[in-house]
């Protein structure tokens, strides 16, 4: 493993950037038969209703085109085509094999393995990006967020739905402590792989905050960027217009 880390100042980027990519996709493969049920149980829960309100802004019209970017094993992949009007069709995209092949077991879906930094997609062809849980992995983010913008035509939208930094006096302590003690070892007790636990905390720790990730999306060329707070900070929804 190379020692050199190449700060981003957006993500915690380890060697060259395929180091980067190979090493994020090969992480994700190795949870990938544990993802959801680690999900659930570490989140308490939680993640289902910031699922469903980031659903909420992302719907699609009839015969809409979407990506999900970082689709994982699938979760917003579903629930966007199940909320969205008939004809619309959301493709997921993830760098990892392991979590597409979950997502694909679950049920038909458009899988490609596709890196968020170069989407497979023309310029102006999709209505939505949405994207959950993965642009604090993203190794180069504005380029990301560029991209997202590019693969957009006008009227479409970017949804981004990511953990982000609790607020108040005590509450980013406690939490803090959940993140960073507590659950690597539940996540052990549940034979998922402890490394990928402590790497969670990590990439949180140098990913922007509310406020500076929505100026990003700005610099991208996204207009109107709004973003709501979930649970006392500690995720947030990210939406700008083109
Ligand atoms: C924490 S999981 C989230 C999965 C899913 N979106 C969800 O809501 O449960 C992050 C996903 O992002 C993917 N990922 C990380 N970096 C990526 C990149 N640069 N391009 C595409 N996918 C990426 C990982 O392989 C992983 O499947």
């Amino acid at each position: 493993m190379s020692a050199a880390v190449a700060t981003t100042g957006h993500a915690m980027r380890v060697g060259t950037a395929r180091d980067h990519d190979r090493r994020i996709a090969e992480m994700f493969d190795r949870v990938s038969p544990r993802y959801d049920l680690l999900n659930r149980v570490l989140s308490l829960g939680t993640d289902r209703s910031w699922r469903r309100r980031a659903i909420a802004f992302a719907r699609l019209g009839p015969g809409g085109r979407a990506v999900d970017v970082g689709a994982g094993t699938g979760d917003l992949t579903f629930a966007l085509e199940r909320r969205s009007a008939p004809g619309a069709l959301v493709v997921a995209a993830d760098l990892s094999k392991g979590m597409l092949d979950v997502a694909t077991r679950r049920g038909r879906i458009r899988a490609i393995i596709a890196n968020a930094e170069s989407l497979p997609f023309a310029d102006a062809s999709l209505d939505r990006v949405i994207t959950g849980f993965t642009v604090r992995n993203v190794g180069d983010l504005p380029r990301a967020l560029r991209e997202f913008r590019r693969v957009l035509r006008p009227g479409g939208r970017a949804v981004i739905l990511e953990l982000s930094h609790p607020r108040g006096r005590v509450f980013p302590f406690v939490y803090r402590f959940y993140f960073e003690r507590v659950a690597p070892r539940i996540a052990v007790l549940f034979r998922g792989d402890a490394e990928a636990y402590r790497y969670l905390p990590k990439s949180l720790r140098v990913f922007p905050g509310a406020e500076a990730l929505a100026g990003l999306l700005r610099d991208a060329g996204f207009a109107d960027v709004r973003f709501e707070r979930l649970t006392l900070g500690i995720a947030a929804i990210h939406v700008g217009e083109v």
